[in-house]
């Protein structure tokens, strides 16, 4: 795998983070004979190579710079993109909620650039699946290769195709949604998930929350919630510590909810009914 995060030593075929003067970084697999051209100088491979994590390496114009294996985070704000992607910010949030983890089977729509795809098919590790739908062959290729470039791609099954046509696959433990008319696919996704299965979505405006609470309620799903992740860095000098300059003050709002089976039974209804699943005229909307 070209991102091995329990190696002491940069090998061939790893993937390099370099991190020069004011911040600048670049991500790049080490091969035997090969350069990178910086705006401060080429650096050999070969001398990289063999060299513990953490070192300082240095351009044949004597520019020093960090070498480092990069982070999941890294990997994923430095992705090739053709669309808008998911941040670290709310993966981190989204993967723990659902609880995803070794092992599951873990559904997604659409793939986009392969952002989630990759830290879905990350969390589930090598006896994990993920299935993710894209109805473009152009973003699915590119998430092919952004896979590739991690070593993941055998954990993953890339379909193409338009959702509304529904999903080969059943009995999904989680099911992430990214697309602009979620409440659409509700009923869809709601026949892919298992009895109890976590579903997930991003929108990022306040109108389309609205219109898919509407769906999550007629499609019977409960435990819904809404959020949105804020993160503040910090100036990490000490005397004087204050927040950076510039933050990502807004991304998208999560919305969260279970797949749950209603009875009939009449010792239900009080339940039902705090968790609004009880038939009002709104909910059909
Ligand atoms: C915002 S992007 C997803 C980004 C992705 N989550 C990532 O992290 O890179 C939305 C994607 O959904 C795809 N899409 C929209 N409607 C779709 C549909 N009905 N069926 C399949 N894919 C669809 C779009 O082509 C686009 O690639």
């Amino acid at each position: 795998m070209p991102w091995n995060l329990t190696s002491t030593h940069a090998q061939s075929g790893d993937l390099a983070l370099l991190v020069g003067l004011r911040h600048k970084h670049f991500i790049f697999p080490l091969i035997p004979g090969g350069t990178f051209h910086t705006h401060r100088g080429i650096l050999n491979h070969d001398e990289l190579i063999g060299k513990p994590w953490g070192s300082q390496v240095f351009s044949h114009q004597g520019a020093p710079f960090f070498m480092l294996q990069p982070s999941l985070a890294d990997l994923l704000v430095d992705l090739k993109r053709s669309t808008q992607i998911m941040y670290p910010k709310d993966i981190g949030f989204i993967l723990t909620s659902m609880s995803i983890g070794p092992g599951q089977r873990v559904m997604e729509a659409g793939t986009g650039s392969g952002s989630m795809t990759i830290a879905l098919a990350y969390a589930v590790g090598p006896q994990g699946r993920v299935v993710s739908y894209e109805r473009r062959e152009d973003f699915q290729k590119l998430a092919q290769k952004n896979l590739a470039r991690l070593g993941l791609e055998e954990r993953v099954t890339l379909k193409l195709g338009d959702i509304a046509a529904g999903f080969a696959e059943t009995n999904a433990d989680a099911f992430f949604l990214d697309l602009p008319n979620p409440w659409d696919y509700i009923a869809q996704v709601r026949a892919a998930l298992k009895p109890g299965g976590f579903f997930c979505n991003l929108v990022p405006t306040f109108n389309q929350v609205e219109t898919l609470l509407y769906a999550l309620r007629r499609e019977h799903f409960a435990f819904i919630e809404v959020c949105e992740i804020l993160l503040r860095y910090y100036k990490t000098e000490p005397s004087r510590l204050r927040p950076t300059d510039r933050m990502v003050a807004h991304t998208g709002f999560l919305i969260f909810a279970r797949k749950i089976e209603p009875g009939e039974d009449e010792r239900v209804k009080e339940l039902l009914e705090e968790h609004s699943l009880v038939e009002d005229s709104e909910s059909n909307r």
